[in-house]
């Protein structure tokens, strides 16, 4: 469908270029999406300039949208701003967590499917968002290994991702973050297809039944392997750039990126289908 599309590296993304936003808000751009987004993890537009309403449309032909209860946009309340800049999000001191490896929704019974993200002003320092594949990751780890990590189960919890953002958090911080429930899933999360992939993240605490620190040096050592180049990709924004990404199976991290930045993203998310097992 798009003549242009180039993938990146053999095992992460696909980019295309020369589309505008207008020309991806319908079903056959969809489509390819959909399919894209399975074979590659990582989708880019390369300076589509996609609109909000063209985002909302491209979005809903993908999957159910979530409308999340704090920060949507007054005309489309799917559209999130994400900025480090109070003015702009109820939400900006939360998104320094974003500096960390983390799939959204992580502490979620059913994680979210997919991320839309595109850049309406970029950083002119940090800013840059990587990307690792965990699917990728999972299959190239070496049998005996797969075989120690069979039946292990995590705990995953908000607060543990914000302690890594906010070391220093004051007491009501960290009873915000409480509030927020925690989540036991599978270390490797296999798919109704068989497709298999690692859940981890800076959501990522313990390893049920293990010694606290022995899990989290499992965790640590399975996120270093994960996040290698070989399976990884860094996307270095440019001004309209759009990309999508299989949220259930891609790690991904903002570079950091100073509060007074102009880096503003607009984003949509899409429902999750498939629990974790
Ligand atoms: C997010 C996220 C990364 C970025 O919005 O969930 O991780 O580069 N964003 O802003
Ligand atoms: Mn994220």
């Amino acid at each position: 469908m798009f003549e242009t599309a180039t993938p990146i590296t053999p095992s992460i993304g696909i980019e295309v270029s020369g589309v505008s936003g207008e020309q991806l808000a319908n079903p056959d751009a969809a489509q390819w999406c959909r399919s894209a987004l399975d074979r590659h993890g990582v989708v880019l537009f390369r300076e589509c300039h996609i609109d909000d309403g063209d985002l909302v449309t491209l979005s809903r032909l993908l999957g159910d949208v979530v409308v999340p209860p704090m920060g949507g946009d007054k005309v489309h309340p799917e559209v999130s701003a994400i900025s480090l800049d109070p003015a702009e999000t109820v939400l900006a001191s939360y998104n320094t967590g974003t500096f960390h490896w983390h799939i959204d929704g992580a502490t979620d019974a059913i994680p979210q499917l997919g991320t839309l993200l595109t850049a309406l002003e970029v950083s002119t320092e940090g800013g840059d968002t990587e990307f690792a594949n965990t699917y990728a990751a999972y299959d190239a780890l070496p049998d005996e290994e797969k075989a120690e990590l069979v039946g292990l189960q995590v705990v995953h919890s908000f607060a543990t991702a914000q302690s890594l953002a906010h070391p220093n958090a004051t007491d009501k911080q960290k009873a915000a973050w409480a509030k927020v429930p925690t989540r036991v899933h599978p270390l490797v999360w296999t798919r109704r297809t068989g497709r298999k992939s690692l859940l981890i993240g800076a959501t990522a605490g313990e390893i049920v039944g293990m010694e606290p620190q022995e899990g989290r040096a499992l965790i640590a050592r399975l996120l270093e392997w994960s996040t290698q180049p070989r399976f990884a990709l860094r996307h270095h924004w440019h001004r309209g750039d759009l990309v999508l990404w299989d949220n259930t199976g891609m790690l991904h991290r903002a570079i950091p990126y100073t509060a007074t930045s102009r880096r503003l993203m607009h984003r949509t998310t899409l429902t999750g289908e498939e629990a974790v097992a």
